[in-house]
């Protein structure tokens, strides 16, 4: 089939070269020209675990291309696929300024019938508005030409989107039109493996699908972080809970890990859109607000349990004169991206406190200066920036960090504690190992281990 996907950004160029290597043909648009020139040249802007690779082999093979020129790529294909970010506007709600605009580049451009699809997450109603804004452009050139909206929402996870793409659990396409409907089937086949899980519905139940799924995502782990924090005020441990409650089938054990708050290009978005939508039409989503407020909370519980452990009694600069070193500034592993992840909030609160910080990543640095600039000391190594540190503070869960030396970190540290946004380790091995070891919800005023 011929496509075109407008948005050369994550889900755009995943999708491209996903959809490209079962055997499409394939143009991806993008008005950064500085972007398309370097995937001309096999750069790729973002990185994700095997996408690369499989930009440059479909590319090579002559299946995948790039451009700028939107009239020509949407002439040249069957299906437009609009993949441009829905960035929150200042009340919460996704700014639909790029997606309407992709619309009516489609309206200007389409010379046949088209098949346009709207994979960015965008609000209930969005198929409607694309649909208007195509029939305007059309309208304008006096032309009347046939076309269907079809709403397909993305699931794919960061760090693991080529196989989320390849093999999905679902693929929620939402149609008022039979005909569409098969197509989409089509095209969609050669994905159908691992689940033959295509589930076909009215335009705004898929819409809506997309938020909801990762409400309810962020909603089991606000509600997770919520049962640490009791969990530390109780004495009981959070991970045999997950255990207790992740068995019974109806529950399941996924998205069930406490930590420093869930951050990324989705949760945060889509939980404050979808409180948006509800004010539109005066309904209170009371629920989500809650998700929202505790997850604000959460990213300032490190910083909170590095000033108990670690603070002075001035009240102003706690950690004035304390080095703290960070493992982990990306949102989650196997990415580079920083948006909203819950480093910004606690090495800010630590430069507030008056600590001196010191970070690693595996991949996310280059973007980590980018909004630190020089307030904190990089390394690309994850022992380097221990050395007389008063503490290491665990961010992101990279499969690094899981098993460590802790021979080396304990001799390099000036005080051994660790304080840990992930639970990666056992107390009771950090405790004979000569830690004073902080995890989340798995111990009461940080005696963890005495008990275990
Ligand atoms: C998410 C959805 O999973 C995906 O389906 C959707 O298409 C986009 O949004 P992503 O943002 O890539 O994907 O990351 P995900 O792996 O879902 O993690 C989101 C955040 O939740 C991360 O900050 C992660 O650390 C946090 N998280 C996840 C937890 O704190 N606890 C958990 O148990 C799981």
């Amino acid at each position: 089939m011929k496509i075109c996907i407008f948005g050369a950004g994550y889900v755009g160029l995943v999708a491209a070269a996903c959809f490209a290597e079962s055997g499409n043909n394939v143009i991806a648009v993008d008005v950064d020209e500085a972007r398309v020139e370097g995937l001309k040249q096999g750069i790729v802007p973002i990185y994700e675990p095997g996408l690369k690779e499989m930009i440059l082999r479909n590319q090579g093979e002559g299946r995948l291309s790039f451009t700028t020129d939107y009239a020509a790529a949407v002439q040249a294909s069957l299906v437009n696929f609009i993949a441009v970010g829905t960035p929150p506007g200042e009340d919460g709600s996704a700014d639909l300024k790029y997606v309407l605009g992709v619309a009516r580049e489609i309206g200007r451009a389409m010379n046949g019938y088209k098949i346009i699809v709207d994979k960015s997450t965008v609000p209930v109603g969005t198929a409607d508005r694309v649909r208007h804004a195509i029939r305007e452009e059309l309208d304008l050139r006096n032309a009347d030409l046939e076309f269907d909206v079809v709403s397909n929402p993305e699931f794919l996870k960061e760090g693991a989107a080529i196989d989320d793409f390849m093999k999905p659990d679902r693929v929620v396409i939402g149609t008022d039109n039979v005909r569409t409907a098969e197509f989409m089937k089509e095209l969609y086949e050669p994905f159908m493996r691992k689940n033959n899980r295509m589930i076909v519905m009215d335009i705004r139940s898929a819409e809506m699908s997309k938020y909801a799924a990762n409400a309810m995502l962020a909603t089991r782990i606000s509600f997770m972080n919520q049962i640490a924090g009791l969990c530390e005020c109780m004495g009981a441990d959070v991970a045999a809970v997950r255990e207790g409650i992740g068995s019974d089938s109806r529950i399941g054990y996924d998205f069930l890990f406490p930590g420093p708050g869930y951050g990324g290009s989705c949760f945060p978005k889509d939980v404050k859109a979808l409180i948006r939508t509800g004010k539109e039409c005066d309904y209170d989503f009371t629920l989500l607000k809650a998700v929202e407020e505790v997850n604000e909370r959460q990213k300032q519980v490190l910083a909170d349990k590095l000033i108990r452990a670690l603070g002075s009694a001035d009240e102003n600069k706690p950690l004035e004169g304390r080095t703290i070193a960070c493992w982990g500034l990306a949102f989650k592993p196997r990415t580079d991206d920083m948006r909203e992840a819950p480093a910004i909030t606690i090495i800010q609160s630590l430069l507030a406190a008056g600590a001196r910080v010191r970070a690693h990543d595996p991949e996310a640095i280059d973007e980590a200066r980018k909004i630190f600039g020089d307030a904190i000391d990089y390394s690309n190594n994850q022992y380097d920036i221990l050395g007389d540190a008063d503490a290491l503070a665990i961010i992101t869960d990279w499969n690094e960090y899981r098993n460590p030396d802790f021979d080396r970190i304990r001799e390099a540290l000036a005080t051994p504690l660790i304080v840990d946004g992930r639970n990666l380790y056992k107390p009771s091995r950090m405790a004979s190992a000569g830690f004073r070891y902080i995890p989340l919800g798995r111990n009461s005023n940080g005696m963890c281990g005495e008990a275990k």
